[in-house]
Order: structure tokens, then sequence, then C-alpha cells
């Protein structure tokens, strides 16, 4: 295992620190990973594709607002050359192992000032696994603000540890809000909670989080005055692939490249 890093550096690779933290909490939040240019620069290709009428830009129910930006890495350039940076490759390589991943999901989740809605308590494996046969609750969820979260902006709240008995109970839920998500009932939520409190990671633009498939989380409305702008590249290692293929594919990308070995 790599140690060799500093402790708050910005360098690819996570320390020690961060790595149990990854393990005991089921999340980790990595600071001042992006600079602001680089921010303002995913920002300006979001900004060229938030108008495209496809089923890939996934709108509220109640607003008509895109929610959700879906198969970026196949549609800008600038998303094609991110989901191979390091900073997201080295940690997920760290965590996984020396495995070849492949980028399952790649989106930016925007909640815009007092529309964007809410995520139900989920985790991302009940779906993965349901919806796309993926065998184990390995991806890795790998996130970088594009605006500054916080308390007032619709941040996720995470249930810390909520991992580590083993996924938990997870049904369909096809009305609530306008993306199909299998969710976490109350009376879970309620006893994970007691067991390892919530967590609601914030930070300026550019800050990275990490977290793994089986941890629970959701995010409240977004009220405020200002936008919640998050980008999410989901891995998974290729021997973890879906089995299904049902969903369009923009949910769960298809082409099982290994990242790191497609720029230019
Ligand atoms: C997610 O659960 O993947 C998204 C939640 C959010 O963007 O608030
Ligand atoms: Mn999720």
């Amino acid at each position: 295992m790599e140690s060799a890093i500093e402790p708050n550096s910005t360098g690819p690779a996570l320390t020690e620190a961060q790595l149990d933290a990854f393990r005991r909490d089921g999340l980790v939040v990595l600071p001042e990973r992006f600079s602001r240019a680089e921010v303002d620069g995913f920002n300006a290709a979001l900004a060229e594709l938030m108008g495209d009428d496809v089923a890939a830009n996934i709108r509220e129910k109640s607003s008509g607002a895109v929610r959700t930006a879906m198969g970026l890495h196949q549609r800008h350039p600038v998303f094609h050359r991110l989901v191979n940076d390091p900073r997201f490759l080295e940690p997920a390589r760290q965590i996984l192992g020396d495995v070849p991943v492949y980028a399952q999901q790649v989106k930016v989740n925007v909640k815009e000032a007092f529309v964007g809605e809410q995520w139900q308590w989920h985790h991302d494996f009940a779906t993965h696994h349901h919806e796309d046969g993926v065998p184990e609750p390995l991806a890795l969820n790998l996130h970088i603000f594009l605006d500054e979260v916080t308390e007032f902006n619709g941040p996720l709240m995470f249930v810390r540890g909520s991992h580590l008995a083993g996924p938990a109970r997870a049904s369909l839920d096809t009305t609530t809000t306008s993306y199909d998500l299998w969710t976490v009932g109350a009376d879970v939520v309620g006893q994970l909670a007691e067991q390892g409190g919530l967590v609601c990671p914030k930070g300026p633009a550019g800050t990275m989080l990490v977290f793994g498939d089986s941890i629970v989380h959701g995010s409240p409305p977004n009220m405020s005055p200002w936008p919640r702008r998050i980008f999410s590249l989901i891995v998974n290692p290729l021997d973890n692939r879906q089995t299904t293929m049902r969903r369009a594919d923009h949910y769960h990308h298809r082409d099982f490249t290994p990242l790191g070995e497609r720029l230019g």
C-alpha cells in the first residue's frame, strides 16, 4: 500500500488516514483537489450541454429544469479527459486494487436554485444490482463539487458506516421524483443512523468526495437562491460489470474499455 504522500497533499493518491476513513465511514472528503480554473472549465462545458433535448438530460418533475445530465464523457471532450484523470484513477486503484475499471456512469447532478428536488435515502448498489445485474457492491462514486456546497443548497447526507453490515434492504420508488430509484425505508435509515450518525460533506468548488456503493445517502431539496452542481463519475471493476444491459446506455455504459487507456 502506498503511503509516501504527505498529509493534506493535493496529489492524486490517498493518505493512509484517508484510506482508513473511507473504510471506516464509507466516504472520504478530499479538499482542493481541482482548481477554480478547472471547475470553471467543467461548468462552461456543462453549460453547452444543458440545453440539449436528449434522453440523457433528465428533468425535474415539477419545474422541468435539468436534474441530471448524463453520458457526459461521450458528449464533450472536457469530460472525456476528466474521466481518465489520475485524481480519480489513483484513489480507485488504492481502494479496489490493481484491477481495470470502466466508466459506469458519468453525470452532473444539477440542483437549480429554488427548484432542485430531493434524492431519497438510498444506496447506489441497490439500483446497480436490481436494474443492471451488477454482482457485488464494489463500484466507487467519485464527486467534484462544481459549486460551493453548503447546508443551504441541498447537500448530500450520508449515514456514516452504513456500508459495514452489507447493503441495506431497499425497494423501488418510481413516484417520488423524476428518477426511479431503489430506496431505503425510514425504519432502516433510523436504525443505521442511531449507530453511525449522519455526515454532510460541505466545501468550496473543487472539493472531491469518494464514497462506496452500499453507503446510505440522500439529499434535501435546494430551497436556496444558489445552484448546487456536482460532477459524479462511477467506476466499476470490469470483472464486476453489469450483466443485464437493460437500461439505456447513459444510465450504465456498455463501453468496458478500461479507464486510463483511452486518453486523446
Ligand atoms: C446521488 O445519490 O447519486 C445523488 C444525490 C445528489 O446529487 O444529491
Ligand atoms: Mn446515490
